[in-house]
């Protein structure tokens, strides 16, 4: 186990900068979670941690000490990728091994690491199978031990999971998870899936455009998202955003519809234009006052109902509530916040009003 600190880290590719200078420290045994849209440089950062690709700036550190010039096979780290490469012709056991052997491990190691491995991942039974004799889940269960049996200080995950169906990589989740607990390992994962980064991480670092938005955990993020892209990635189905004027008094008016009391920390002032957001499960219906609109859609899950609302001004908002709804296409409502209310400043996205959480 180990654990690693980056330091200014910059990239370039040709003339566009892609990684602007990330300063992050993981913990030993920390599972840490990269997550940010396609293209915002989770790749490029997790193969100059694996030494793969060589900053162009900044220092990556292992245990305190600068890597930068140590070669991947030489920085103690392991690394699973989406596309994880088996060798066809050879069993698993054969997979799990070559690695090993490569480092003229003694046979007895090599079949006590196999053994753990293969016992941990519940694939003792396939060891004599090749890989075309695999399902997709197999396969990665046995990528993933070819990284487990390496026995590194860090693993290195790049979106192990998104070539595997829905229900597979809601069960290989669980099982990252677990095996995480067990190695007490130090993981750092990368994915553009927020259900995963929410499900998995200790701690979430939020990334766009090569910077980090915010770094924390799951439910700080969550609860006290840094500025809206984070309040907006962040929590499915996502947070709703409705332009608004502050009023004293904890207020807020959405274009000229009745005013909104919003749960917030601080006193609001009057006529400051921010962006409200509020997460659908924290909005409910009333009788009277709030803001008016019309039931577009609903969906009933059975447990939750998800009820898409068009507001007279024809701002969208989705509504999520506990347990199924007598609501229909076409009702009128009027829907008020039950719940945490999040107050950005239109211009920089940056909280105006921090939230006032229930604890
Ligand atoms: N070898 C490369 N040459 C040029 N541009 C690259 C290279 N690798 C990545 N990029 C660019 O760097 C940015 C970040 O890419 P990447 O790290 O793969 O993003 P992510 O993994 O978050 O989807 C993208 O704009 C991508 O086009
Ligand atoms: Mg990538």
């Amino acid at each position: 186990m180990a654990n690693l600190s980056l330091r200014g880290i910059v990239r370039e590719f040709g003339p566009l900068r892609v990684i602007h200078g990330i300063d992050l420290d993981v913990a030993q045994g920390e599972f840490v979670v990269f997550v940010g849209p396609s293209g915002c440089g989770k790749s490029t950062l997790l193969r100059m941690i694996a030494g793969l690709d060589r900053p162009d700036g900044g220092d990556v550190l292992i245990d305190g000490v600068r890597v930068n010039e140590r070669r991947a096979a030489e920085r103690g780290l392991a690394m699973v990728f989406q596309s994880y490469a088996l060798y066809p012709h050879m069993t698993v056991r054969q997979n799990l091994a070559f690695g090993l052997e490569n480092q003229r491990m003694a046979q007895a190691e090599i079949d006590r690491r196999i053994g753990d491995a293969a016992r941990m991942l519940q694939i003792e039974h396939l060891l004599q199978r090749k890989p075309g004799q695999l399902s997709g889940g197999q396969r990665q269960r046995v990528a993933i031990g070819r990284t487990v049996t390496r026995e590194p200080g860090i693993f290195l995950f790049d979106e192990p999971l998104s070539n595997l169906d829905a229900e597979l990589r809601v069960q290989m989740r669980v099982e990252l998870s677990a095996l995480h607990k067990r190695l007490k390992a130090t993981m750092i994962y990368v994915t553009h899936d927020q259900t995963e980064a929410m499900t998995m991480a200790d701690r979430i670092v939020v990334l766009r455009g090569g910077r980090v938005e915010q770094a924390g955990s799951p439910l700080e993020l969550y609860n006290r998202p840094a500025n809206k892209f984070v309040a907006g990635f962040i929590g499915s189905p996502r947070m709703n955003f409705l332009d608004a004027v502050t009023r004293e008094g904890r207020n807020v008016v959405v274009d000229d519809m009745p005013p909104l009391a919003v749960p917030a920390a601080a006193e609001t002032s009057d006529g400051e234009p921010v962006t409200l957001g509020v997460r659908p499960e924290h909005l409910g219906f009333v009788e009277t006052a709030g803001l008016p609109g019309t039931v577009d859609i609903v969906e009933q899950m059975g447990g939750e109902s998800y009820v898409y609302v068009t507001l007279a001004n024809g701002a969208r908002l989705t509504v999520r509530r506990p347990g199924q709804t007598a609501l229909s296409t076409g009702d009128a409502v009027r829907i008020c916040i039950e719940g945490a209310a999040h107050l950005f400043s239109r211009a920089e996205g940056e909280p105006a009003i921090a939230p006032r959480v229930r604890a």
